[in-house]
């Protein structure tokens, strides 16, 4: 395991990415940034050189890792694209915010002090799918993406396996409320095209070295 990456470049995204609507306010979700923090930490002690693309998050940095902050999607998309030429690993783990205002205010939406306007509609466009712009170029590496799903988790999984073109996707279940976003500990399958893996509920840093250890075992041996 200590060197079950050596001299690989792994690219990891992570964190939630926030959409401004004016200068106050943003669309983002729960995320917490832990798995894709401790999955760039497990890759890291593997031996691989790594850089770490987060979203806002409030979490220190993994020792001997690059670390580049973004705070939107469309930042997110062009820092990984641009790195990931020369990467042979990528773990998509950040949870890209799926839609964005479709204009941004440059001042301060005021409360409505007329009742008769106590409805708002912002309208929302969807962000761009960074893994599936990753998955869609010819010379592309590994790729691991990561689901966080409430129901059919399984189907779901292996759906977005095909569809986004991924080598493997790690799912987890976050209707249960113990496990996944802001805590400490997770509970994933592995799901590969041919086979999957159910991993026990444990830390998201024990996650992650099994998640890195099956990765590396899974890699191509042009690698
Ligand atoms: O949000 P969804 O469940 O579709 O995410 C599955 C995978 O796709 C994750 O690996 C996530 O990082 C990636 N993703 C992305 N860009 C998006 C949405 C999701 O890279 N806009």
């Amino acid at each position: 395991m200590p060197h079950a990456l050596k001299n690989l470049s792994v690219l990891v995204s992570a964190g939630p990415t926030q959409e401004r609507i004016d200068p106050v306010r943003f669309i983002s979700n729960r995320s917490s940034g832990k798995q894709g923090f401790e999955i760039a930490r497990a890759a890291e002690e593997a031996g691989a050189k790594v850089t770490l693309v987060s979203g806002p998050v409030n979490l220190k940095s993994p020792a001997g890792i690059e670390r580049v902050n973004v705070h939107t999607a469309e930042e997110m998309k062009s820092e990984v694209m641009s790195r990931i030429d020369k990467c042979d690993v990528f773990f998509a783990v950040a949870a890209v915010t799926d839609f964005r205002p479709r204009k941004l205010l440059e001042q301060k939406l005021k409360r409505p002090t007329d009742l008769a306007q106590s409805e708002l509609t912002i309208q929302l466009q969807t962000t761009d799918d960074i893994v599936q712009a990753v998955t869609a170029k010819h010379d592309r590496p590994y790729v691991v993406g990561f689901a966080a799903e409430t129901n059919d988790v399984l189907k779901n999984a292996r759906d977005k396996l095909m569809r986004k073109n991924l080598d493997v996707i790690v799912v987890n279940d976050v209707s249960d409320p113990t496990i996944g976003f802001e805590g400490d500990e997770n509970q994933v399958t592995v799901v590969f095209p041919g086979s999957e893996l159910e991993l026990e509920k444990q830390s998201k840093y024990k996650i992650a070295q099994q998640v890195v250890e099956l990765v590396a075992n899974a890699l191509p041996r042009s690698l």
